[in-house]
């Protein structure tokens, strides 16, 4: 354990809170004025902000909100329309969890979550980080909200100099300290940390001078705020190997795959390919005439364990089961292919 310094915590909260009152993000799920957040909002926000940034979830948001208003509406909808809706997004098991979360607070909870973090953890796709921000921001729970943003200003603030990831626990224990002792705003504090970890105690070029702690940070005291958290040198990433199959009939259309709900982007439309998250070289179908495509027809793709390569073949096969489906080449766009397919389509066509 390293010797954290001491910190007014009380005196960092109430400047945090002063900041965020005027400087806050206006984001489409959250309360303004005397009204409540929409738990339905808060809850959804939070799966899709673990995906990506915030510029990239809003439309996402909005798009689930005018599609299915309320946790019924989402509840009843088809996996595949929910999925659809998701694509870009990427981790498709968040989407299936978010679907199956639905299902039990419309049918079994009467729409309503859970109100405590401890709760709210016990519903599919809601961890640690999720269950605490929705009982923070939405039932006023003092839960300590921890994610990257609250940790990198944690690090800033105590001047923590141990490496990511052998020193994540400390960390989490130290930026929990923000939070001890604290039943004034805990929601809006949440989102303060959230909002000043992305505006202004951003991972590179951090705006010192604008921040609203900077008179008890440690790390900007001894000039080290910029390079905290410290991170282990990044150990390379596995490389998987595979095909992808362009498959087209006599109309012109091409032929997609409904993925079996075990293999990655479960229950997403694809291209035929290889299992490579089974490493397999070779085809389950049986293909004819496959012509590996000449030029660079090669689609590379990182995913979070590993970096996968396919390269593209030309076939022909008359598939029986209706998990293939042919689709025209004016339709593609409208499929919501995962990432990795639409860069192989993009080669293609
Ligand atoms: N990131 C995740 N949830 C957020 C929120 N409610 N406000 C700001 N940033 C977030």
């Amino acid at each position: 354990m390293t010797m954290t310094p001491t910190i007014d915590t009380d005196k960092v909260r109430s400047q945090m809170l002063d900041w965020y009152d005027r400087h806050g993000r206006d984001l489409p799920w959250r309360a303004k004025g005397n009204t409540k957040p929409d738990p339905y909002h808060v809850w959804l926000s939070e799966v899709m902000c673990q995906q990506t940034t915030i510029p990239a979830v809003i439309p996402y948001f909005l798009k689930f909100i005018s599609k299915w208003p309320t946790i019924h509406d989402l509840a009843a909808a088809e996996q595949e329309d929910v999925m659809h809706e998701w694509a870009g997004l990427g981790y498709y098991a968040r989407a299936r969890n978010l679907h199956k979360c639905a299902k039990l607070v419309s049918y079994e909870l009467n729409g309503r979550f859970p109100q405590s973090a401890k709760e709210l953890q016990k519903l599919p796709g809601i961890g640690e980080y999720t269950a605490a921000a929705i009982a923070a921001i939405v039932y006023d729970e003092p839960a300590p909200v921890i994610d990257g943003n609250v940790e990198r200003v944690a690090a800033r603030l105590y001047a923590f100099e141990g490496a990511l990831p052998a020193a994540k626990t400390e960390l989490k224990h130290i930026a929990r300290k923000l939070y001890e002792g604290n039943d004034i705003r805990p929601g809006d504090l949440a989102q303060a940390h959230m909002d000043l970890g992305a505006m202004i105690c951003t991972p590179t070029s951090p705006k010192c001078p604008l921040c609203p702690v900077q008179s008890q940070c440690h790390g900007y005291e001894t000039g080290i705020a910029p390079e905290l958290p410290k991170k282990e040198a990044k150990k390379a990433k596995p490389r998987r190997y595979g095909h992808f199959y362009w498959i087209t009939n006599d109309d012109g259309a091409i032929l997609f795959e409904r993925r079996d709900e075990h293999r990655m982007m479960g229950g997403m439309l694809a291209l035929p390919t290889t299992d490579w998250d089974l490493r397999k070289e070779t085809c389950d179908l049986p293909l004819a005439s496959v012509q590996k495509l000449s030029g660079n027809c090669v689609v590379k793709h990182s995913f979070t364990h590993f970096d996968l390569e396919l390269q593209g073949y030309r076939a022909e096969f008359t598939p029986e089961d209706p998990r293939f489906v042919w689709v025209d080449s004016d339709s593609l766009e409208a499929l919501g292919l995962p990432s990795l397919f639409k860069k192989a389509v993009k080669l293609m066509i």
